[in-house]
């Protein structure tokens, strides 16, 4: 279920906003003017080559890239593979390029089209933390610091949205603030 929690951006124990309500989590995003957006589910997405599975979506992709404007769509995806016993190494390696705070040149565009994964955006005073899953859509705008958490075990299938191809590289800020804020599998157990 996707999760919204609005913390103090000097306190992350001072929780102001915890939300599974879809109509609260849009308006709340919308009001720091952050795109947010759900699609249909393909339910067997995970089965599907990429291509296809991009396929499925081509109605909502044109319709999101009518002006053009991104130039680079692809699939991100990675699922937990305990029979490989690179995996646990493969998984803390992807999960730790993207935790510490960074902004990017161009918006961050991400359609999860399974699994889920963790925003953080530093707004202000305040972070937000978007727990994304199947069907959500975020657009983090460029500028803005943030972090991003897959988790112990990462398991998502990700459409991205690129203006340039290194759109992903990361411009990151130094700053240790993430470390002080709950990981995405402890917003999860949260009470
Ligand atoms: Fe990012």
């Amino acid at each position: 279920m996707t999760l919204l929690q609005v913390m103090a951006a000097d306190d992350a124990a001072e929780v102001r906003v915890r939300t599974t309500d879809d109509a609260v989590i849009t308006a709340e995003l919308a009001r720091h003017g952050i795109a947010f957006d759900r699609w249909p589910v393909v339910a067997e997405a995970a089965a599907l080559p990429s291509e296809e599975l991009l396929a499925r979506y081509a109605d909502q992709v044109a319709l999101l890239n009518e002006s053009g404007r991104y130039k680079h769509i692809d699939i991100a995806r990675i699922h937990p593979d305990d029979a490989d016993p690179q995996w646990p190494a493969r998984a803390k390696g992807a999960r730790e390029k993207f935790l510490d705070e960074h902004r990017h040149a161009e918006d961050e565009v991400r359609y999860f089209a399974a699994g889920r994964g963790c925003f953080y955006l530093r707004l202000g005073a305040e972070v937000l933390a978007v727990v994304c899953e199947g069907g959500d859509l975020l657009s983090v705008p460029a500028g803005t610091p943030h972090w991003f958490d897959m988790g112990e075990r990462p398991d998502f299938i990700a459409i991205r949205f690129f203006e340039e191809e290194d759109g992903w590289v990361g411009d990151f800020t130094g700053d240790a603030i993430s470390g002080g804020f709950p990981s995405l599998d402890d917003l999860l157990t949260a009470p």
